[in-house]
């Protein structure tokens, strides 16, 4: 009888990483080869450039990655002992304000390397202007005392149009202007950045001994320097993939198969008659959402993802690395029948799903790994449309939405909804759109047994596009 498969560490995915003389190699949690190296990414940058929006997403894409990252805000330090200042507050000739917002730093750098000494600890961001050559060399000598790495991430942009338009929409909502008119707020933010303004360094030729990457308008142009190794790489190559251009992705299941009837996981089945209803209502409820906005489209290699898509009048593009959750020995079994030909498997499984991998076959943790170049992907694009498989798309949406390993294998994604997705400043908007064709419930509840159920009467009524209903729901990215 097969034992519990634990995926190991490692064991197949190993980009080479340039080992440095005296540092050890190991792997993290995903299996992907890291060297023993802590980094602090240093954010440098007049206020309202997105470091903190940049900060936030390289977190959440670490986090996803089983790299364990922490974000250190100074302004929120600052906050505790100012915490509505004025624009001169960041006057540099006020001394007070000075003493005081260096000791915000201060204070972020202490607890920075006091997380850094918990081994798991990589990559710290300093979220902070940073703004002075002088700051910066302070960083670096109290990272280099402490053996942490820094990666200094600028972002450069002088396209006032853009900068007013990132004031007003994060800064006049700022903790800093609780309760003050937006105008006055928006007036002020732009005072405090001509006080930074004024002192500002952009990183230049007297700091080329530094690791850097300098991104210039929202990546039109990025500038690199001595990027040293594999996790500074993936970092520097996941900034440049980044931009701010309005989109959505939408995200569906394929519409409900004969394997999903008969309650059986895996396998290359056909669509249903209402799978097959549900691909034909797709294209309208997709242009409800969308409009007339371009839009390509990606299914995986499997049949019923290509047959659900068939009437999109969109490009379209397949991609293995979106086929489901390979279940190895368990394909084309029913959750019933691998309980009892597998129970401590089966039972294995539920206590903790995300790494559980199928003998033979994948765990969560497998997919996240074939997926990143998919998100990498995704963020270089604009609006695209996903039709894929329950735990391809669940490992999408913890992406996007910042839903924990333990959480996103037991999420609840139920057949013939289309779900879109708009990223916005520290956030990601979700709306949910479903078809009024009754489908089955693939979702099984952890320690149940759960046969896929039939809808209940009256949970769906008649397969037509006039009862799509629009669910909407806010959530925030942690
Ligand atoms: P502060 O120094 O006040 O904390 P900040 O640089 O951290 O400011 P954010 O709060 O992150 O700025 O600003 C978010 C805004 O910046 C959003 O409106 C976002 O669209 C925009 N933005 C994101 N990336 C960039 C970029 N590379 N260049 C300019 N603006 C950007
Ligand atoms: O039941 C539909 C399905 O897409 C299967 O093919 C797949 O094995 C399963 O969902 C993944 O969901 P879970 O990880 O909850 O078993």
């Amino acid at each position: 009888m097969p034992q519990l498969n634990r995926a190991p560490a490692g064991d197949f995915m190993r980009p080479a990483a340039r080992s440095r003389v005296g540092s050890n190699s190991k792997t993290n949690g995903v299996g992907v080869q890291v060297e023993e190296t802590r980094i602090c990414v240093v954010m440098v940058g007049l206020p309202a450039r997105g470091k903190s929006l940049i900060a936030q997403k390289v977190v959440r894409y670490l986090d996803w990655l089983s790299i364990t990252a922490k974000c250190f805000n100074v302004g929120s330090y600052r906050r505790t002992g100012t915490p509505h200042p004025s624009a001169s507050f960041f006057d540099f000739s006020n001394k007070e304000g000075e003493r005081l917002r260096r000791a915000a730093a201060e204070a972020a750098v202490v607890d920075m390397c006091k997380w850094f000494r918990k081994p798991d600890n990589l990559i710290a961001i300093l979220d902070a202007t940073n703004s002075t050559k002088s700051r910066r060399r302070w960083i670096k000598e109290r990272c280099d005392a402490e053996g942490i790495e820094t990666l200094f991430v600028e972002s450069k942009c002088d396209d006032e149009e853009l900068i007013m338009a990132n004031i007003k929409e994060v800064k006049t909502t700022s903790p800093d202007y609780v309760g003050q008119d937006p105008e006055e707020a928006a007036k002020d933010f732009r005072e405090r950045i001509k006080m930074y303004e004024r002192v500002y360094e952009t990183l230049d030729e007297d700091e080329t001994d530094l690791t850097y990457c300098k991104i210039i308008d929202v990546g039109s142009q990025v500038i690199i320097n001595r990027i040293q190794d594999y996790l500074q790489s993936r970092v520097v190559y996941y900034l440049m993939n980044l931009h701010i251009k309005p989109r959505s992705i939408w995200i569906s299941r394929h519409g409900e198969s004969m394997y999903n009837l008969s309650g059986q996981i895996g396998g290359d089945a056909d669509l249903s008659a209402r799978g097959q209803q549900y691909a034909k209502l797709l294209p309208s409820l997709v242009s409800k959402s969308a409009g007339d906005r371009p839009l390509t489209v990606w299914t995986s290699t499997l049949k019923r993802t290509g047959q659900t898509a068939r009437y999109l009048p969109y490009e379209k593009l397949s991609w293995k690395a979106l086929d489901e959750l390979d279940s190895g020995v368990c394909d084309s079994m029913t959750y019933a029948e691998i309980e009892e030909a597998y129970p401590q498997d089966f039972k294995a499984r539920d206590e903790d799903k995300y790494n559980y991998r199928y003998l033979g076959g994948e765990s969560y943790r497998d997919v996240v790994i074939r997926l990143e170049p998919i998100i990498m992907e995704l963020e270089r694009s604009e609006n695209i449309l996903i039709v894929t498989h329950q735990a391809v798309l669940r490992c999408i949406y913890a992406y996007f939405m910042g839903v924990s390993q333990e959480q996103s294998p037991w999420m609840e994604v139920p057949l013939h909804c289309l779900i879109k997705l708009t990223p916005r400043a520290y956030k990601t908007e979700e709306e949910r759109f479903h078809a009024d064709v009754p489908a089955v419930s693939t979702w099984r509840e952890k320690g149940s047994k759960a046969e896929h159920s039939v809808p209940t009467p009256g949970q769906v009524s008649s397969p037509v596009l006039q009862g799509v209903e629009k669910e909407s729901a806010q959530v925030t990215i942690s």
